[in-house]
């Protein structure tokens, strides 16, 4: 089975794509990647000369994924090509827009002109804005995005549920919680927590850092997105989420727990525009349809993640460049 993953040089994806590869021996990956700010090859090195895997450089949002797909031909796509960054489409909203929206309709089309017959549209609890109380997002619940980038991502996945009706496509949308685990990019609270720490830089904390998010480990997402592929029905939208709700505030105090750092390094900082209070989705449906069942405690799950990340320095390093610094600096000034 030929499988395109788009964005498959980013966090999520590249561990996708390991499952994927690791549990499926008839699967063939193409691997569609722009190599953005937070793209990188590095991410499946160990897969550099994998049988089963191409990489192809281009943009979900051009020409050019029609071509790729009618040379590929694959059964199936799953779409994780995105601006990622809530912070980032604070500052500018612009490529958030084009590559989460227009290039989710482009990669749409080109997937119905050549005749795909899966499309898995990797979403995010953050469509639902924030929850009040005790509540849970189901996935019939109303759309109330917050920030520029979780509009963009509603936008696609009404685009998606559209070309379902529409045109008849076979989509499922996938909507998880926060992910953490190794090869996230460090600008995420829990890599840039850890890494700021390491060297003893101050840990910036929005507002009261009492917001609450159901951090689930990636590799638990990933192999919910693998059932939903396989066993998804069409048109239908599926949650993932551990139901754990740590605040920010125990979190960090848990990192730093875990690095032998001292309290003194935390500093609150202007909260940010929009900031949802608390996500929190109900995963019944994903239980029920698919048989998924999430494996990795938070708790155990940060301990390797920490661990991770002190082994794997030059990683992360390289990512701080000066490139990193500037949007740093723009973000908490
Ligand atoms: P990421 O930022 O780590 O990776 C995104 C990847 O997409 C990068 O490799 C980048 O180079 C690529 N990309 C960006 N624009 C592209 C374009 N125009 N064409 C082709 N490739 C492009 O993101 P992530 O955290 O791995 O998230 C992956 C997906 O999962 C996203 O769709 C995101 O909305 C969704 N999601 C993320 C989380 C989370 O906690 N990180 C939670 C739920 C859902
Ligand atoms: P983030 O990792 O950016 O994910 P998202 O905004 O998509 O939930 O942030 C997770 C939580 O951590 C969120 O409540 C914002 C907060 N946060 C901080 O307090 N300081 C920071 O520097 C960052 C990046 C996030």
């Amino acid at each position: 089975m030929n499988i395109l993953v788009t964005g498959g040089c980013g966090f999520i994806g590249s561990h996708f794509i390991r499952l994927l590869l690791a549990r499926r021996p008839s699967a063939r990956v193409l691997n569609v990647d722009l190599l953005t700010y937070a793209g990188r090859g590095g991410n499946l090195a160990d897969l550099a000369r994998h049988k089963r895997l191409r990489f192809a450089r281009a943009d979900i949002a051009s020409n050019a994924m029609r071509a790729i797909i009618s040379r590929f031909r694959p059964e199936a796509i799953v779409n994780f090509a995105a601006e990622s960054h809530v912070d980032r489409s604070v500052l500018d909203a612009s490529p958030f827009l084009r590559t989460n929206t227009l290039g989710t309709q482009n990669l749409l089309d080109a997937a119905r002109a050549g005749g795909v017959k899966r499309f898995v549209q990797i979403s995010t609890d953050e469509v639902y804005g924030s929850i009040p109380g005790k509540g849970r997002a189901r996935e019939d619940g109303a759309l109330l995005p917050s920030s520029p980038y979780s509009a963009s991502k509603a936008a696609a996945d009404l685009c998606c549920l559209a070309f379902h009706r529409t045109h008849g496509m076979n989509v499922v949308i996938t909507r998880c919680t926060n992910n953490y685990g190794p090869h996230q990019f460090p600008e995420k609270l829990v890599p840039l927590m850890i890494t700021n720490a390491m060297h003893d830089i101050p840990l910036p904390v929005y507002g009261d850092g009492q917001q609450k998010r159901d951090w689930i480990h990636v590799e638990d997402h990933c192999r919910g997105i693998l059932l939903a592929l396989e066993r998804g029905r069409a048109g239908e939208i599926y949650n993932f989420g551990i139901g754990s709700e740590p605040p920010n505030l125990l979190i960090i105090r848990e990192i730093l727990r875990l690095l032998g750092k001292p309290a003194t390094l935390i500093r609150h900082v202007k909260d940010r525009p929009g900031h949802d209070r608390r996500y929190a989705v109900d995963c019944s449906k994903s239980q029920r349809e698919l048989g998924w069942k999430p494996q990795m405690s938070f708790k155990a799950g940060l301990a390797d993640t920490v661990s991770w990340y002190r082994k794997n320095i030059a990683w992360w390093l390289r990512l701080k460049d000066s490139s990193f610094r500037a949007y740093y600096k723009k973000n908490y000034a």
